[in-house]
């Protein structure tokens, strides 16, 4: 059972993560185009302002959808406020997670949860609900920042995504931070 060392991100602070600075250093596009094509349906779980968001709505294009959720009203208010009046409202869907309980319905081909699992307060039950929101043949990108997050509490946190049924299939290059994908183990074992 991982404790929860860090509260959740406040809103007042959102703007800081998503400057100018950061698409230079963490462009959504080149970070995302390996995963996403046209036409998927994407999970942007704890969103934010929504960074990620815009672009993935730009990639999935008119015959996919993103789902950006997260658990604070402010931030989907950000994301509300910047896609207003725009297309994108068309295939952007706002979605309110509480704390414990994601409460996605499920099928969805891709899972993006960007420096957000240490915020969650039991991984063991965020990951045996995520698996039930997954398509069978679904990625999830987990991306988890460099120093709120110890290599040694990264790889609990593989193990809890592991014993939930995930599997590590690729460990996307950064120069700072931690990511992997997962997918669904098939055979229903554990893997590292
Ligand atoms: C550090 S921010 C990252 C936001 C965004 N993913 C990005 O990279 O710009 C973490 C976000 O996760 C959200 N969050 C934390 N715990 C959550 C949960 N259990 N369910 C949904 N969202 C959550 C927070 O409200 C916050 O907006």
């Amino acid at each position: 059972m991982n404790n929860r060392k860090n509260r959740v991100c406040p809103v007042e602070i959102s703007d800081s993560l998503d400057s100018k600075l950061r698409r230079w250093i963490q462009n959504p596009r080149k970070i995302l185009s390996p995963y996403i094509k046209k036409g998927m349906t994407v999970l942007d779980l704890g969103c934010g302002p929504g960074f990620f968001t815009i672009d993935i709505a730009k990639m999935v294009g008119k015959s996919g959808r993103v789902i950006a959720s997260d658990l604070q009203e402010g931030m989907l208010q950000k994301l509300r406020d910047k896609i207003r009046g725009t297309e994108l409202e068309e295939y952007i869907i706002l979605h309110k997670s509480e704390e414990d309980k994601i409460a996605v319905l499920g099928n969805v081909d891709f899972i993006l949860l960007f420096y957000m699992v240490h915020e969650v307060p039991s991984q063991e039950a965020f990951f045996n609900e995520l698996i039930t929101i997954l398509k069978p043949n679904g990625q999830v990108f987990m991306i988890e920042p460099p120093f709120h997050v110890s290599k040694k509490d990264f790889e609990n946190t593989i193990k809890i995504a592991n014993t939930a049924g995930f599997k590590v299939t690729g460990k996307p290059k950064s120069l700072f931070d931690k990511s992997v994908i997962f997918e669904k183990d098939q055979n229903g074992g554990i893997s590292d």
